[in-house]
C-alpha cells in the first residue's frame, strides 16, 4: 500500500482526506503541530513543518507528500512568512533530502485572487495574489517548479477554492470543493502517472463555476458534486450579489479586501 504524508492533517480539509483517502489504497501518516484524530497514534507526528528534523522523520518511507499546514487566511506578513512560505521551503527541501517522489500542494485561488470575473479563468492566468496568504501561495507554487525542474520532483500545485461541508456564501456557489471531491481530486493529484509539475482549480462541477476545470480532469478528477443543489437556501439567506461586489467581480472575492 502506498503511504502518503499530510502536513495539516490535523486540520479541516486534513480530516476530509484522513477519511477519504485510506479506503482508495493510501496508508496516511499524520504531521501537525497539534495532536489530531482519525489514525493510530503511531501514524501521528506531532511537529512543525519549519523543524527539519521533525520532516525527515515523518517522510521516511512516505511514496508522497500533500502539504496543507500553514495559516490558511490573511494574516500579518511577519506570520505568513514564517508559517507559509519558510515552513512550505521546509517541505520541498525535505522531500528533496528524503527522495519522496511526489508532492501535492494545497495553493489558493487568492494565488489568483484580483483575477477579474472572465467567462473561463484559466490556470495559466497571470498570478495575482489578492493578500499576503496569496502572496504565499504563488511562492509555494513557484517552489514547487523549482524542485520540479532543478530536482525531477512531480509537484501538483491545487489551487483549492472554498472546501467546506456545504457552501454559505453566493460566491461559493462557483468556488465549493466538496469533501467527497476533494478525496477525489487529491486522489488524482496522487495517483496521475508521467507529470512533472502540474497547477490545477480544486472546486466541484459547480455550475455557476468560471475557473477552468479541465486541467484538473486531465489529471482524472471526477467531480460529482455541484453547489447549485444549495443555490436557492444560499440565495434565500444572502441575497443576489451586486456586480460592484468584489465578492462577484474578483476570483479572490472579498479576500481582495482584507487587510492583515
Ligand atoms: N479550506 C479551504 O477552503 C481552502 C481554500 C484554499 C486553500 N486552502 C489551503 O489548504 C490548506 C488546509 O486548509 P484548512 O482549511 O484545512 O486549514 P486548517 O487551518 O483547518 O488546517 C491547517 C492545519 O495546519 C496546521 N499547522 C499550521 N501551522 C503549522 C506548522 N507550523 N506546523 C505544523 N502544522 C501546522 C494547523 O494546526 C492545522 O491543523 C491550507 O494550506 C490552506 O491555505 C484551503
Amino acid at each position: 500500500m502506498a503511504r502518503v504524508l499530510i502536513t495539516g492533517a490535523a486540520g479541516a480539509v486534513g480530516g476530509y482526506l484522513r477519511a477519504g483517502l485510506p479506503g482508495l489504497g493510501w496508508q496516511i501518516r499524520g504531521f501537525d503541530r497539534v495532536p489530531g484524530e482519525g489514525l493510530a497514534t503511531e501514524d501521528w507526528h506531532v511537529g512543525d513543518i519549519r523543524d527539519a528534523e521533525a520532516l525527515d522523520a515523518a517522510c521516511d518511507g512516505v511514496d508522497a507528500i500533500i502539504h496543507l499546514a500553514g495559516i490558511p487566511v490573511e494574516a500579518p506578513f511577519a506570520d505568513i512568512l514564517s508559517t507559509n512560505i519558510d515552513g512550505t521551503y521546509q517541505v520541498f527541501e525535505a522531500a528533496r533530502r528524503c527522495g519522496v517522489r511526489r508532492v501535492v500542494y494545497a495553493s489558493s485561488n487568492h494565488a489568483v485572487g484580483f483575477t477579474p470575473r472572465t467567462e473561463l479563468a484559466g490556470v495559466d492566468t497571470r498570478q495575482r495574489p489578492d493578500t499576503y496568504y496569496g502572496l504565499s501561495k504563488v511562492f509555494g507554487e513557484g517552489i514547487g517548479s523549482l524542485y520540479a525542474d532543478k530536482y525531477g520532483l512531480e509537484v501538483v500545485a491545487v489551487r483549492i477554492g472554498s472546501c467546506f461541508p456545504v457552501p454559505r456564501t453566493v460566491r461559493m456557489l462557483e468556488s465549493w470543493l466538496s469533501p467527497a471531491d476533494a478525496v477525489d481530486l487529491f486522489r488524482a493529484c496522487l495517483t496521475t502517472p508521467g507529470l512533472r509539475y502540474e497547477v490545477v482549480y480544486g472546486i466541484s462541477a459547480n455550475s455557476r463555476a468560471w475557473w477552468d476545470l479541465a486541467p484538473a480532469r486531465k489529471l482524472g478528477y471526477d467531480p460529482q458534486d455541484d453547489a447549485e443543489a444549495f443555490a436557492a437556501d444560499v440565495l434565500m439567506a444572502c441575497g443576489p450579489l451586486d456586480e460592484s461586489d468584489p465578492e462577484y467581480r474578483y476570483l479572490g472575492g472579498a479576500f481582495t479586501t482584507h487587510e492583515p
